[in-house]
């Protein structure tokens, strides 16, 4: 990246996107990052001074619609971070804004970097594995979670986690298929017209600045429950708590993006699981010893057995393609990821109990 380059970061208002551009903005003052976004995700305008005060541009737009995306002088680079972002979207309700923005908002995207030849860094997602596979993980019961057998029938599961052979034959939410859908365009656009792209299957991303919603943040919404004392319930897999996610500080996926975009001309092509690994892998029950410790409040946590659709009972990412081919691993540890989204909410209290209260 080089001064006079422009950086576009769809989605820029939100959690990932804005802490991406205004990263960005500070590890190289030159560039001109422009943050782009509609503002659907409630709290996403909270960003804005934010951005304003890095020296990130922005703009309203919405990536459904292809005029929206701003012709930018010198345009490097595309960090497609712009998503309905919940696995439980379409469920129950019309798929028109799921597709179009997550499917079709994409191609838009790749339409600009071919025009321009600007690169692209896609933020997928771990969902792009079919729900039935990841079921179908053979798992043993601890006192506080759920952990891989040394022995399975699939491919691409061990106990370091899911690996990039994982298989990716079944159905997968209509949240999966769109960004797996988007990515099947990215490596026709790579091979016909020789877009340069890098794709991040991301598993849970945490931190500061997370609008954590019930279908969406699990760690802002953990934490913030907590400090405002309001009701959480452990839901599906018997209502015991022992599912299992791994969490990735966003800071830590700043630092792989930003080395990413430095050897675009090395990665290009390739797709990466990006997450925290087993070394940050929490269950629900052992996140609510984590957030009484980070906020020294205990609630009562109430229990429905019941599975909802698209849920899984483990899903943790095996990091090692990343660690071989970008050397980046992440650095920040759950009680870092914890403590970080308890301080946030605690400063910004009055304006995010509107939103996550
Ligand atoms: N946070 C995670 O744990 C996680 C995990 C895996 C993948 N991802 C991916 O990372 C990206 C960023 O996710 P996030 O957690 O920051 O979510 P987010 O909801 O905070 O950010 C997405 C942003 O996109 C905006 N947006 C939605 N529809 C749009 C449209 N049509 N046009 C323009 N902007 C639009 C929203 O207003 C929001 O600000 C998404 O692509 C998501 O799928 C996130």
């Amino acid at each position: 990246m080089v001064d006079d380059n422009t950086v576009l970061v769809t989605g820029g208002a939100g959690f990932i996107g804005a802490h991406l551009a205004l990263g960005f903005k500070e590890h190289h003052p030159g560039v001109r990052v422009v943050a782009l976004d509609n503002l659907k995700r409630r709290g996403s305008e909270l960003n804005l001074a934010r951005l304003a005060d890095g020296g990130v541009e922005f703009v309203h737009g919405d990536v459904r619609v292809p005029g929206d995306l701003p012709p930018l002088k010198n345009l490097a680079l595309i960090i497609e971070c712009s998503a309905e972002p919940s696995v439980l979207a379409g469920y129950g309700e019309a798929p028109g804004y799921v597709i179009d923005s997550n499917l079709n908002g994409a191609i838009h995207c790749l339409e600009l970097a071919r025009t321009t030849g600007a690169a692209m860094i896609f933020l997928s997602t771990s969902r792009v594995y079919p729900i039935k596979r990841l079921r179908n993980i053979a798992l043993q019961e601890t006192e506080t979670r759920l952990e891989v057998l040394p022995d399975q029938s699939q491919p691409g599961i061990t106990t370091d986690g899911i690996d990039e052979t994982f298989p990716l034959d079944g159905a997968r939410s209509l949240y999966g298929a769109t960004k797996y859908a988007a990515e099947l365009f990215i490596s026709e656009y790579a091979a016909m017209y020789e877009l340069r792209a890098i794709v991040n299957r991301c598993g849970v991303v945490a931190g500061p600045w997370q609008m954590g919603r019930v279908d969406q943040g699990i760690m802002a919404l953990w934490v913030s429950r907590h400090l405002f004392r309001g009701a959480l319930s452990y839901i599906g897999f018997g209502g015991r708590g022992k599912q299992v996610r791994d969490m990735l500080h966003v800071q830590d996926l700043l630092e792989l993006i930003l080395l990413q975009a430095a050897r675009m001309d090395t990665l290009q092509g390739m797709t990466f699981n990006a997450g925290g690994g087993v070394g940050n892998s929490i269950s629900l029950l052992e996140l609510t010893q984590l957030c009484r410790q980070a906020t020294g409040i205990d609630i009562p946590i109430s229990s429905n057995p019941e599975d909802r659709p698209a849920d899984i009972p483990y899903y943790v990412t095996n990091n090692a393609l990343l660690q071989s081919n970008c050397d980046w691993s992440p650095r920040r540890n759950l009680e870092v990821i914890a403590d970080d989204t308890a301080r946030w909410i605690t400063d910004n209290r009055r304006v995010l109990e509107k939103i996550l209260g």
